[in-house]
C-alpha cells in the first residue's frame, strides 16, 4: 500500500508540488466565482470521503474553512474537540489514528504539541493535515501566499518582512522561502527568534533570509509586511511578551517604510492595537480578509492533492 499523502509541514513537499497546489487553488476559485458557497465543484474530487477534525485549540477560520472546504469538494467531515474524544481521557494518539483510518479518508488535526501531529501521522493510514500546532501552520501560509500572487504576481523574486514573534506562522513561511524563491526579513527581539532547526532549514533550500530585532530594516523595500498575535494559544509568558513586542506594532508609519505597493497580512484572530492598528487592518494595504476567505480555496487544493486529485 502506497504511503498517505500527509499535509504535516511545507519543508518536506517538493517546490513543483507546492506550486501545482496553488495553481489548483487560483483555478478552482476562479471557476467558481459568483457561485453559492454551498455548490459542488464540477470536477468533485472528494465525492463520496470524508475529513475527521481534531481541535485540541480553539479555532474559527480552520474549522469553517475544511469544512466548506469538504463540501464544495462534494465530500464531508466529522468535527470535534480533543475533550470530547476519548484522546481526551488518555486514549493514544496511535490507537485513535488507527479507529480513524478504519473510518474516515482523511484527517485534520489542530494540536497542543507538533509531537501529537507527527504521531498521529505516523500510525494513520489515510493524509493527514496540519491545522496548525505550536511549531507551523502551513495552511495559512498557502492561503497567505495565493493571497500575495493574486495581487502582486508569483512570490518568486519578491521580498516577505515578518514583523513579531518568530512562532508557527513565521516557521511555516521559513519553510518555503527557498523552495519558491523569496526573500524573508524578520525582525523580532532576540528572545523570540524563529528556531535554529527552522532556520538552517530555511538556509539549506536556498532560501535568503534577513534576522533582525528592528522593523524598520526589515520591511524596507517589502512587498509584503506580515504580523500575528504576540501571545499565541499556550503561551504563558504574557506579560514579557507585551513589554518585548511594544516596539513591534505595524502601524501606517512602518508600512510607509515599505515598497510603495507593499501589501500587510495578518492569519487573525488580530489584536487590534497590539501588533497592528486599525488603519492598517482595515485599510487599504490589508489583505487580511481576502487572505482568510483563501483558506477554502487553498485547502481545497491540499485536500485534493491529498487524495491524489493533483
Ligand atoms: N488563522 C487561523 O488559523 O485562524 P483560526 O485560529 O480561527 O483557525
Ligand atoms: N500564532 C497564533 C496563530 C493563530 C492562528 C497561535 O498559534 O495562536
Amino acid at each position: 500500500m502506497s504511503e498517505p499523502r500527509h499535509f504535516v509541514d511545507l519543508w518536506r513537499l517538493d517546490a513543483a508540488t507546492l506550486l501545482a497546489i496553488l495553481g489548483d487553488a487560483h483555478r478552482r476559485k476562479a471557476a467558481r466565482a459568483g457561485w453559492p458557497k454551498g455548490r459542488v465543484d464540477a470536477d468533485a474530487p472528494a465525492a463520496g470521503r470524508t475529513l475527521a477534525m481534531i481541535f485540541e485549540r480553539n479555532s474559527t477560520r480552520t474549522r469553517f474553512s475544511f469544512d466548506a472546504a469538504m463540501r464544495q469538494l462534494g465530500g464531508s467531515s466529522l468535527i470535534s474537540t480533543s475533550t470530547d474524544l476519548q484522546l481526551g481521557r488518555g486514549e493514544t494518539i496511535e490507537d485513535t489514528a488507527r479507529v480513524l483510518s478504519s473510518m474516515v479518508d482523511a484527517i485534520m488535526l489542530r494540536a497542543e504539541r507538533h509531537e501529537t501531529m507527527e504521531a498521529l501521522a505516523g500510525a494513520a493510514t489515510v493524509p493527514v493535515i496540519n491545522g496548525l500546532t505550536p511549531r507551523s501552520h502551513p495552511c495559512q501560509i498557502l492561503a497567505d501566499l495565493m493571497t500575495l500572487e493574486a495581487r502582486r504576481g508569483p512570490v518568486a523574486g519578491k521580498t516577505i518582512a515578518w514583523v513579531g514573534d518568530g512562532n508557527n506562522v513565521c516557521a511555516s513561511y521559513l519553510h518555503v522561502a527557498g523552495k519558491l524563491g523569496f526573500s524573508l526579513n524578520i525582525a523580532c527581539p532576540d528572545a523570540y527568534r524563529p528556531s535554529p532547526d527552522d532556520l538552517a532549514r530555511a538556509v539549506e533550500a536556498g532560501g535568503r533570509v534577513m534576522l533582525t530585532d528592528d522593523p524598520r530594516a526589515a520591511v524596507a523595500g517589502a512587498d509584503c509586511v506580515v504580523a500575528d498575535t504576540w501571545v499565541s494559544m499556550g503561551d504563558v509568558d504574557h506579560e514579557a511578551r507585551m513589554q518585548a513586542f511594544g516596539p513591534y506594532q505595524v502601524d501606517e508609519a512602518l508600512m510607509d517604510q515599505a515598497g510603495p505597493d507593499a501589501v500587510f497580512l495578518h492569519c487573525l484572530p488580530a489584536h487590534r492595537g497590539e501588533e497592528v492598528t486599525d488603519a492598517v487592518l482595515d485599510g487599504p494595504r490589508s489583505l487580511v480578509w481576502a487572505a482568510a476567505e483563501n483558506r477554502i480555496h487553498a485547502q481545497k487544493s491540499v485536500l485534493a492533492w491529498c487524495f491524489g486529485a493533483i
